[in-house]
């Protein structure tokens, strides 16, 4: 039994301490907004934040994850309105979707690290979060768009 902090909220995770962060976060908790590739840390597509840093979800213990501030894709912004949330709505980044809540949530979490980054930087930061349907280019105009709405 652990008690999380995702959100804001506390929630109670009755599963063993050694469950990845994962799956509390998506079969017991019902947050599926968070997803699973590979299992193996290799993807991003799992990627939440733990005290604002972006962690892969599926290779932190819930152990581990108690007494951290956990920040799912739900939590991003109260109201969906987070600079990298506005800036994939409006340049349509997506295709099936699938590894983009990974994506903004290491988009977002590098943004608060450096606001304003060159190209290059938002390729080092972005490249290990992998998508299978190739959106990459539209993914690094996101990361700047997001940059410019923040610095608006
Ligand atoms: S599912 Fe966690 S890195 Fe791929
Ligand atoms: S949008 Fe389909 S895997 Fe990235």
């Amino acid at each position: 039994m652990a008690v999380l902090n995702i959100n804001g909220l506390s929630y109670v995770a009755d599963a063993p301490a050694d469950t990845r962060l994962l799956w509390v976060i998506r079969e017991h908790l019902r947050l599926t907004g968070t997803k699973f590739g590979c299992g193996m840390g290799l993807c991003g597509a799992c990627t939440v934040h733990l005290d604002g840093e972006a962690v892969r979800s599926c290779q932190i213990e819930l152990a581990d994850a108690e007494g951290s501030r956990i920040t799912t894709i739900e939590g991003l912004d109260p109201k969906g309105q987070h600079p990298v949330q506005q800036a994939w709505l409006e340049l349509q980044v997506p295709q099936c979707g699938y590894c983009q809540s990974g994506q903004m949530m290491n988009a977002a979490a590098f943004l608060d690290s450096n606001p304003s980054p060159s190209d290059s930087e938002i390729l080092d930061a972005m490249q290990g979060n992998l998508c299978r349907c190739i959106t990459y280019v539209r993914i690094k105009k996101g990361v700047r768009r997001a940059s410019e709405i923040m610095g608006a």
